[in-house]
């Protein structure tokens, strides 16, 4: 059944799909806290947000990811400020440039850290706040891209192909306590991690992401492409055999 959100928390709203969503949140009624590094992009969203809405609805915390002991402190933090919490979406990520014959374990080990294991410090401390209340809805942004391993980034693929079974694991926990926990997976996106780079096959605006995400996650589904037909890109990148698959510079 389709819900309405009231007071949402957004990892990675600084820019991008999560400051789309947060915005969209916003629009529609919620109160809305917003997470990312960098406290200017954060402070002017919310100021934005506030005055577009005549009230505050906004709510800045900067805040790195990386720092993991920090978030459990914070988790109780954001729902006191806005008085409840019903929606928790991590779009923190990074994907930088990797060469393709370059192999860079920092590179890899700052995609896995903030793709990976600062959805896990945020989305468990999600998990058991919503489990004890018996309703709520997490939501992971994932990739198409952590569909297979390509030759191109794999520890991009690698980040977003655990960040689908870590999400699968937590849904199969929490669904029989009455929580939702929804995988989103979009193919291009135009945002700041996209910009400039050539060949982007049916990219869609950050605000058109959102709004299909944010009808994913009102009805609760399990996974969502977005928009939908890139699953069956999915598929057929799927079913292309080894042997061929490695040729692509994908
Ligand atoms: N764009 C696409 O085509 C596409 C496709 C598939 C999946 N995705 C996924 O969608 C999500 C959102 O990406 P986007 O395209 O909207 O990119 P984006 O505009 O670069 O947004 C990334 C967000 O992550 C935050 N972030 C990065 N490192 C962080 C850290 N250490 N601590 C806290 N926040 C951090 C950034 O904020 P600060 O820099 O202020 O910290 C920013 O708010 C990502 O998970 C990405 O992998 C994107």
């Amino acid at each position: 059944m389709a819900s309405e959100f009231h007071h949402a928390l957004v990892i990675g709203a600084s820019s991008g799909i999560g400051e789309a969503l947060a915005r969209k949140l916003a629009a529609q009624g919620a109160l809305v806290s917003i997470v990312a590094r960098r406290a200017d992009e954060l402070e002017r969203i919310a100021g934005e947000i506030n005055d577009l809405c005549g009230e505050e609805r906004a709510f800045p915390f900067p805040q790195d990811v990386l720092r993991r002991d920090e978030i459990p402190h914070l988790f109780q933090e954001i729902p006191r400020a806005m008085g409840g919490l019903d929606l928790v979406i991590y779009a923190a990520g990074v994907m930088p440039e990797v060469d393709f014959e370059e192999y860079d374990t920092s590179k890899d080990s700052l995609m896995v850290e903030v793709n990976l294991l600062g959805a896990m410090a945020w989305l468990n401390e999600a998990a058991r706040r919503f489990n004890k209340l018996g309703s709520g809805t997490i939501v992971g942004i994932g990739s198409i891209a952590g569909d297979r391993g390509r030759s191109a980034n794999p520890g991009y693929n690698t980040s977003k192909g655990a960040l689908a079974i870590y999400l699968e694991a937590l849904r199969n926990r929490v669904a029989r306590r009455g929580v939702r926990v929804v995988t989103i997976k979009p193919g291009f996106v135009d945002t700041p991690m996209t910009f400039g780079k050539p060949g982007l096959l049916w990219l869609i605006s950050a605000e058109r992401a959102a709004e299909i995400i944010l009808a994913k996650a009102r009805r609760g589904v399990v996974c969502a492409y977005v928009p939908a037909r890139w699953r069956l890109v999915s598929w057929v990148i799927g079913s292309i055999p080894s042997f061929l698959f490695r040729r692509l510079k994908i």
